[in-house]
């Protein structure tokens, strides 16, 4: 295994046109995080001495995104001339930043491809021949758009061929530059000024670098993965759908690895920090936002969607159950089909099974909050607080409005609007009286009926 030092530079500075959006490319997310911070968290587990991120001199978000990491440094490269200028203004920041020249090894990493693993990059950088370079590459069905590799017989590395350049028969290729080098840092600033941009995009190629380097007489290696999938690039929404799609699958592993079980895996979506528990059953069509945790022995039934919430131990949730950000349910909570909750704290083994929402609301242990009931928390300009205590119990299709208190073991009537704090033990009915007026229904059916038949005989 190679021990030099190492440092990266991650290449994330283009427009990605192809996106068809306002944002920078690497800012699109994967399972809610930025593609950048993705790579970014890889990276950092690999023990770099220095990692260079190249921005666009236009890209505030995308410099906050690589500020979360703080051995991040940010190299703007202010004209977009291609992957070779990109890794030629790193690679001077970086000596700078270094105090001189960097006697290691140097990873270059897209920031378009975001999935790669660290146990990939080990392999990458293992590959590499002293004083040499080498060349991440992959067998792809379909090359289109990527760089064709170039070998020898002996399956050196000759050069690479970028998709506009290619002959119909480079074309053909199906071994393909992912755009992962690594290359030795005693040599990479040499090569990089050797690098033109006579060729048919106009652009500084990263890529022009093997046969640099082959021609200094370096030796440039190929270092192939076999699982295509982690070394995908993003150049366009349905590449980015296809990302996705690779995570999730290696996210909801992850989660079964922990215990959890899925019915069907590929309807289940996570987010970047889903943390669940062991023993968690969750049914089909499941959408986790960001911020969610569960704890054990959870059931999640069908057609479930979650963001900002805590899930104590052995709660029924759903179907169809919505917890917006801000809820916490305590443990043994059963929510039922068709609730939303939303900014709440539910006390230990409440239960609001039917047809109900509750926001901005603290609910302490043992409440029955039954079909249809509300919390009315905004007057149209600022929003408030309802506290239910502990064994209330609120009939159905109640309004509770906010702000208000019930104290403990306070009964709500049903259909009632609330609008005065009910006092602990207390009934609180807050509806129009009951008036029965005998026979009035049989008398009226009489009146219509003979309306009718003078009309019919007119
Ligand atoms: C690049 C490779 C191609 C490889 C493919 C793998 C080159 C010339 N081509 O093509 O061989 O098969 O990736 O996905 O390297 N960037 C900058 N500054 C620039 C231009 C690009 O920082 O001036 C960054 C982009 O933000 C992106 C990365 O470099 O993260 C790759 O650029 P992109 O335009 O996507 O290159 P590809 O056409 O995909
Ligand atoms: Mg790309």
């Amino acid at each position: 295994m190679n021990k030099k030092p190492l440092a990266v530079i991650i290449l994330a500075a283009g427009k990605g046109t192809r996106m068809k959006s306002d944002q920078p490319k690497v800012m699109h997310g994967l399972a809610g995080l930025p593609m950048i911070n993705w790579l970014l968290r890889t990276v950092e587990g690999v023990s770099a001495q220095k990692i260079m991120v190249v921005c666009g001199p236009d890209m505030p978000d995308l410099e906050a995104a690589v500020s979360a990491h703080k051995n991040a440094e940010i190299v703007i490269q202010k004209e977009r001339n291609g992957t070779g200028g990109a890794a030629r203004i790193a690679m001077d920041a970086l000596e700078k930043s270094h105090g001189g020249t960097f006697d290691g090894d140097i990873l270059i990493l897209l920031g378009d491809t975001p999935l790669i693993k660290a146990q990939t990059i080990q392999h990458l950088i293992d590959s590499k021949a002293e004083a040499g370079l080498s060349v991440l590459g992959m067998h792809c069905n379909n090359p289109t758009g990527y760089g064709r590799l170039i070998t020898s017989k002996d399956q050196n590395l000759l050069k690479i061929v970028e998709e506009k350049d290619a002959t119909a028969e480079e074309k053909s290729i199906q071994s393909v530059n992912t755009g992962a080098f690594c290359v030795d840092g005693t040599k990479l600033s040499s090569w990089l000024s050797q690098i033109t941009n006579n060729n048919a995009q106009g652009e500084f190629y990263a890529t022009d670098l093997p046969e640099i380097a082959a021609s200094d007489g370096a030796q440039a290696k190929v270092a192939m993965t076999y699982d295509g999938s982690e070394v995908q690039g993003c150049n366009s929404r349905s590449d980015l759908a296809t990302l996705e799609n690779t995570l999730q699958n290696r996210l909801r592993k992850q989660v079964m690895d922990q215990g959890v079980t899925m019915i069907d895996p590929k309807t289940v979506y996570l987010s970047h920090d889903t943390e669940i528990a062991s023993d968690v059953l969750i049914e089909p069509n499941v959408f986790f936002g960001p911020g969610v945790s569960v704890e054990q022995g959870v059931h999640i039934k069908a057609f479930c969607h979650f963001e900002g919430a805590t899930l104590g131990k052995n709660i029924t949730i759903g179907p169809f159950a919505r917890l917006r950000p801000g809820t916490t349910l305590g443990d043994e909570v059963r929510i039922g089909n068709f609730v939303e909750v939303k900014n709440s704290t539910i006390g230990n083994r409440s239960k609001i099974n039917h047809l109900g929402y509750v926001g901005d609301t603290e609910m302490a242990e043992d409440v029955n909050f039954s079909a249809g009931a509300i919390t009315v928390n905004y007057d149209g300009f600022q929003k408030h607080k309802t506290h239910i205590g502990k064994d209330v119990m609120v009939g159905s299709n109640v309004n509770l409005v906010a702000p208000v208190s019930i104290d403990d073991g306070a009964f709500l009537a049903a259909g009632s609007t609330i609008t005065e704090d009910v006092p602990a033990d207390a009934l609180s009915v807050e509806r129009t009286r009951a008036e029965i007026r005998k026979g009035w229904a049989a008398q009226y059916r009489k009146m219509k009926a003979r309306a009718k038949s003078k009309l019919k005989n007119k």
